[in-house]
């Protein structure tokens, strides 16, 4: 893995850090633990949200179970024909488990970066092979320099595109995705009128991607494939989607197949 101290900056006064043993430490003397396992915490005290450890750990069996790699190979050809720098910087914002940190553009020489305002997350994202940075952190305050990242991945993810444009490099893009109608169409069909919002189309999402960012490419990925019993019992934990529902109360048998159907968005912020 790089050593990304250079890229990084302090959240709380913006200061460079130099690494002093097992700690960064800024211009103004905060310093934040790099923990055993290489991820560094920015956000200590951050209270738990809705997003739970064992919704990461049903989205690390979902993944692994190969649900999303047909999206992992459209945004590997994406970022081929809109990243050409050799040794690019890779910022996964809100990259959860770290999936399409690690997953995209298999075998590229590449800074991999991630952060998740979840620690928990990010504990998760950092286990394994050290292939890519990880920390915690909060998109309204991200802890890098101004104009390092080539590709920012905003997946599913909330997007703050102030830090996005200040962040970003020159000629740097965002690839965003969201969820269109379809998403997860067989598991909110099941949950019927118990879900919080019964129809999804993305349009909002859409809608608010055009008013800040100058988007070159706009595509669907769409798909559906079979299912196994286990991959259906973790999809329907890994999702906020079924949020309020009693996942516990719904018959997953009927669930042999699930179609993703997705928008991404490439573009530079306005
Ligand atoms: C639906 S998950 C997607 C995670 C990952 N990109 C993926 O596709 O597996 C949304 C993620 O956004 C993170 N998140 C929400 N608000 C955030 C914030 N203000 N700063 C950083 N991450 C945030 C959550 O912790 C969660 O991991
Ligand atoms: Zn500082």
């Amino acid at each position: 893995m790089h050593d990304i101290t250079h890229l990084l900056r302090c959240p709380l006064c913006g200061g460079a850090f130099s690494r002093r043993d097992n700690s960064l430490v800024c211009e103004k003397r905060h310093t934040y633990d790099i923990a055993r396992q290489g991820y560094v915490n920015f956000v200590p005290g951050q209270k738990e949200m809705f997003y739970k450890k064992e919704l990461f750990e049903s989205r690390a069996k979902v993944f692994g179970a190969g649900v999303y790699a047909p999206v992992v190979e459209r945004l590997t050809e994406a970022i081929g024909r809109h990243v050409k720098a050799g040794n690019a910087v890779l910022l996964d914002a809100g990259c959860g488990e770290g999936y399409y940190t690690k997953a995209v553009c298999p075998g590229r020489e590449m800074t991999r970066i991630g952060f998740d305002l979840s620690k928990d997350a990010v504990k998760l994202a950092a286990k394994g092979p050290k292939m890519a940075a990880f920390f915690a952190a909060d998109l309204k305050r991200i802890p890098l320099q101004d104009h390092v990242v080539d590709i920012l991945l905003d997946i599913f993810t909330p997007a703050n595109y102030a830090e996005f444009a200040r962040v970003l490099a020159p000629g740097g893009v965002v690839m965003k995705l969201a969820p269109r109608s379809g998403y997860l169409g067989e598991l909110r069909a099941l949950a019927g009128d118990r879900l919080r919002r019964q129809e999804y189309d993305g349009g909002d999402v859409e809608r608010y991607v055009h008013e800040k960012m100058d988007v070159i490419e706009q595509t669907a990925i769409t798909y559906t494939l079979e299912v196994s019993q286990e991959t259906a019992y973790h999809l329907a934990r890994m999702t906020p989607m079924l949020a309020g529902v009693d996942v516990d109360t719904l018959d997953l048998s009927a669930i042999t197949q699930i179609t993703i159907d997705e928008t991404l968005y490439v573009g530079t912020v306005k």
